[in-house]
């Protein structure tokens, strides 16, 4: 596999040479490149066998076929374009591939992965929920391999998993070794945060991003869509909200077309995606369009001319909202929406005399806590008549605000996580981890390996608790990300959470995982994914630019 000679190689001839950096003592140790024994494959299967036995695999001749039994046939263009996808991912530019067709002698050729969905209803049509069936099996022989699920969803997790089978060897083949994959995820709620808030994110670099997800088995795409610094949205209802709140009212919005269009480019990866419109605080742009909506403050005795957050105390304010949610709800098909509720500012609440004459009737005294839970108990009123779910910033569970039983609670403060965890689970709730993985954060050196190494379940609590975590995201918020350093951030670092997530509780081999993500890298490289390096290394096909 020149692949991994290449890294392996690299690594031997560079070993004496890490020169120039004072401070490596702070960070994660330079690991050793040795072949594993599961090849590439990213994130590890729950079970796989790779055999040495292996078959050639040419363009002119494989194909991915439905097979005769599947409950998905060619009317599921969900499969037949994954297929179309991954026969490009494996073979590449298939104009340029022929040159070694028929060059060498020996090793059967696979011809064929019959692809079948076992269940009556494959759910082609469908949107992927928390609770789809994602496992599938996967049996690479040869004449004829296959792959089988219950739903389209393990589908195209085990067509990734294929394609990652396949290498390249030194004559510039493609080749494949029989393996048997029996596969499924850890945890149900696999997400990847973006921002588009901080900077407008071009829709083409929200599909990009969706793609390299897919490439990872993530399954959520949480957007971050609004935020202080504008508001991209483009409500149907209420279109001032981004004519005044987004950065410039054409070029920085998201349409409802472009909404649609990342949503169905996303079910077709089997990612949800859940859109995320926090309140009360962190939402000054939505003042620009929506007068009243945000409290004024005031400087002594008269309006400052400045706004805090939402105005909990006007009747206006859940009028709008419920509006604005009932469109909310029937854009985004998922059945949970975010709803925030993160980093309240009190500091204008307190300064306005009506807030404070409402405190007073309301009993809350000087607990502005009570205020920020009124508001928001009414707003999880105004969401559930909706029929929809709610996921919240860990601080509205923190203030006590009475939650829906299906509810989950965010997790993001790092220096208090496990305790959090513990308080949540013990509470009932389902819950979601992103402190350890806020990936906005950076550092040199690997600290892919820091994120590799959290387990999510190492808090206090039962085995009751513990079944309630139903996963994570990484968080890569845009102070200082737009289209040009997203990916590059977000890759490969994002890759240990995919991972962590998806396999097996087992699975913290990190030189073990350093060789398969030295050469799954490269892989994202030459699929054209501006993927940042772990180490100093090439790979074989270098990333070409766009
Ligand atoms: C695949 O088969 C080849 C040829 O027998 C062998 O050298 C290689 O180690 C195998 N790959 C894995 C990941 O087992
Ligand atoms: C707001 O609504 C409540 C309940 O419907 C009502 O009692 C109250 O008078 C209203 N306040 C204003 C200022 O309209
Ligand atoms: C969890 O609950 C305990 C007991 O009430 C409390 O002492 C602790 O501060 C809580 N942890 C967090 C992160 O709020
Ligand atoms: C778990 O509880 C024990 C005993 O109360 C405590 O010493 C330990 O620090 C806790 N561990 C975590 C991860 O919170």
């Amino acid at each position: 596999m020149t692949v991994l000679l290449g890294v392996a190689f690299t690594l031997l001839t560079l070993g004496s040479c890490w020169g120039h950096q004072p401070d490596r003592l702070d960070q994660e140790p330079e690991l050793a490149f040795q072949p594993s024994k599961y090849g590439s494959l990213w994130p590890l299967p729950q079970k796989v066998q790779i055999s040495e036995v292996s078959f050639k695999l040419s363009s002119s001749s494989f194909r991915i076929t439905d097979a005769k039994e599947s409950a998905a046939g060619p009317s599921c263009s969900l499969l037949q374009q994954a297929y179309r996808r991954y026969f490009e991912y494996i073979f590449g530019d298939v104009k340029t591939q022929n040159v070694n067709k028929g060059s060498r002698k020996g090793p059967a050729e696979l011809l064929e992965l019959q692809v079948w969905i076992t269940s009556p209803d494959s759910e082609c049509d469908g949107y992927p929920t928390v609770s789809s069936d994602e496992s599938y099996e996967l049996s690479v022989d040869q004449p004829v391999s296959v792959l089988k699920a219950p739903k389209v969803w393990g589908a195209l997790h085990g067509l990734e998993t294929f394609s990652q089978l396949v290498y390249e060897d030194e004559y510039g083949a493609k080749s494949i070794n029989a393996t048997s994959v029996s596969d499924f995820p850890r945890f149900a709620h696999r997400g990847i945060l973006l921002d588009s808030s901080r900077h407008f994110l071009p829709i083409k670099v929200i599909l990009s991003n969706l793609e390299t997800m897919a490439m990872h088995k993530f399954n959520v795409f949480h957007w971050h869509i609004v935020d202080d610094p504008s508001f991209p949205y483009l409500s149907r209802t209420f279109p001032d909200l981004s004519r005044k709140g987004a950065y410039h009212p054409y070029t920085h919005v998201y349409t409802p077309t472009d909404v649609k269009m990342v949503i169905e480019f996303a079910r077709l990866r089997g990612i949800r995606v859940v859109s995320e419109f926090d309140t009360p605080g962190h939402t000054q742009s939505w003042g620009k369009g929506q007068p009243d909506l945000l409290t004024p403050c005031y400087a002594g005795s008269k309006p400052s001319g400045t706004f805090g957050p939402v105005n909990p105390i006007l009747n206006s304010t859940y009028t709008f909202m419920r509006q604005f949610f009932k469109e909310v709800s029937t854009v985004f098909p998922d059945a949970y929406v975010h709803l925030g509720g993160d980093e309240v500012d009190f500091t204008c609440w307190k300064s306005n005399p009506d807030i404070q004459k409402f405190m007073e009737q309301q009993g809350f005294g000087q607990d502005y806590r009570k205020l920020e839970s009124f508001y928001i108990q009414k707003l999880l009123d105004i969401v559930t008549a909706t029929n929809k779910g709610y996921i919240i910033w860990q601080e509205v569970f923190d203030n006590g605000v009475k939650l829906k039983p299906d509810t989950v609670v965010h997790v993001w403060i790092s220096s208090s996580a496990n305790s959090e965890m513990s308080n949540v689970t013990a509470s009932g709730y389902t819950t979601i981890l992103s402190a350890p993985w806020y990936l906005d954060y950076i550092s040199t050196g690997q600290d892919w390996q820091k994120y590799y190494k959290v387990e999510p379940l190492s808090f206090n609590g039962t085995e009751k608790q513990k079944n309630l975590v139903i996963g994570g995201e990484a968080c890569l918020w845009g102070e200082y990300v737009d289209a040009t350093n997203l990916t590059p951030r977000l890759w490969p670092r994002a890759s240990a959470v995919a991972e962590r997530l998806w396999s097996a509780k087992e699975v913290t081999d990190i030189t073990d995982a350093y060789s398969r993500l030295s050469v799954h890298r490269c892989r994202l490289v030459q699929r054209g994914v501006p993927a940042q390096p772990l180490s100093p290394s090439f790979c074989p096909h270098e990333y070409k630019g766009v």
